[in-house]
């Protein structure tokens, strides 16, 4: 006797018309255009799909109609609350244009990061925002050319038109942190962040630079530490480093490219003895809610992440309905929050225009 054949079969749209005694067409209907169908029917069959436990078939709607109705965000790494921010607020303007978001960490990997980009255009998912590892990946041209329109998150727009980007100045950003500590009275101050391959971190030592040349400071008195990436690992990795230094050569104050690396450094700082702000102040970047819940509350730079989701999304959707669309950068002024870690008194930082 044969092995019985223990495959559970898909249930399809005829086994729904026939269980609800109605045409394939009217069960097409009940999922197409609902409105087109009496109530009375419209239940029945809804109810027989349950019943039997009837999933659309999404890829084979997709295919008629040519119109996925999800979008992607591919970002660098899902530990970091500012992705899982700026993807909330992703996620709540593709829900108002009645898309999914599908969510994909690239870890820092870039052979990850292609072969989710080459899924996601496989599966024709309506488009793509991204944090990218590399904006020279070919990739992020081809799939636009191709029908899948790409929208860059937390990069500038002067890195071409080839896309609609959204971010925040970041230049201006470094630069506000670091005048910040200048003000307070540091003149060796230290960077810590990277890789600096990653444009806006870039942005964020250019600005620091620009800050130490505004108050005739020598650059050198601006310490790099470059990190292999933006983690809380590599906060403390940074701190040690700063430690180690000869007292004469010890910056008093650390600007690190993000909260993560932040609230690392001020873990090792604080593990080795060091009393923040008065021996080593600390400005990060991100302002996410654990830099205020800190142990010692800290300064830092804010991103408007959810804004950033939101704008990210519409410019994302505008591109995939709007036939004569323009591409556009939208670009945020950064906002210094002033907290005890370069400062005794919490208190909102003057907004620089
Ligand atoms: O996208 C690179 C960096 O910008 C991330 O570390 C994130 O925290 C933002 O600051």
């Amino acid at each position: 006797m044969g092995v019985a054949d223990q495959r559970t079969m898909r249930v399809g749209i005829k086994d729904v018309a026939r269980a609800a005694g109605v045409s394939v067409g009217t069960v097409s209907n009940v999922l197409n255009r609902p409105d087109v169908v009496r109530d009375e029917t419209r239940f029945r069959v809804e109810a027989e799909m349950a019943r039997l436990g009837f999933v659309r078939n999404e890829s084979a709607r997709q295919l008629r109609q040519g119109r996925s109705r999800t979008l992607a965000y591919v970002f660098l790494d899902a530990t970091n609350p500012f992705f899982t921010d700026v993807a909330r607020g992703a996620e709540a303007a593709a829900e108002r244009a009645g898309l999914a978001l599908f969510l994909c960490n690239s870890n820092g990997d870039p052979r990850r990061e292609d072969r989710y980009l080459d899924l996601l255009h496989q599966q024709r998912v309506r488009g793509v925002l991204i944090t990218a590892l590399d904006y020279a990946n070919p990739r992020l041209r081809t799939l636009p050319e191709q029908g899948t329109p790409v929208v860059l998150v937390d990069h500038p727009a002067d890195i071409a038109s080839a896309w609609c980007s959204v971010a925040v100045d970041d230049r201006l950003g470094g630069e506000v942190a670091v005048s910040h500590l200048i003000e307070e009275g540091h003149e060796r101050i230290a960077f810590a962040g990277g890789p600096l391959a990653l444009p806006q971190i870039a942005d964020r030592l250019e600005g620091a630079r620009r800050a130490m040349l505004a108050a005739a400071l020598p650059e050198e008195d601006l310490v790099v530490l470059e990190t292999s990436a933006q983690s809380f690992a590599c906060g403390r990795e940074a701190a040690q480093r700063l430690i180690g230094l000869p007292p004469a050569r010890r910056p008093t104050a650390i600007f690190c490219a993000n909260d993560l690396l932040a609230l690392g450094a001020l873990q090792q700082f604080t593990l080795a003895g060091v009393a923040i702000p008065s021996e080593v102040a600390i400005v990060g970047y991100d302002d996410i809610d654990f830099a205020t819940a800190a142990a010692v509350p800290l300064t830092s730079v804010r991103q408007p992440r959810d804004k950033l989701g939101q704008s990210a999304t519409e410019l994302l959707v505008a591109e995939t309905t709007e036939p004569d669309h323009e591409h556009q950068g939208v670009t945020f002024v950064p906002e210094l929050m002033v907290r005890a870690s370069t400062r005794g008194q919490e208190r909102r930082g003057a907004r620089r225009t």
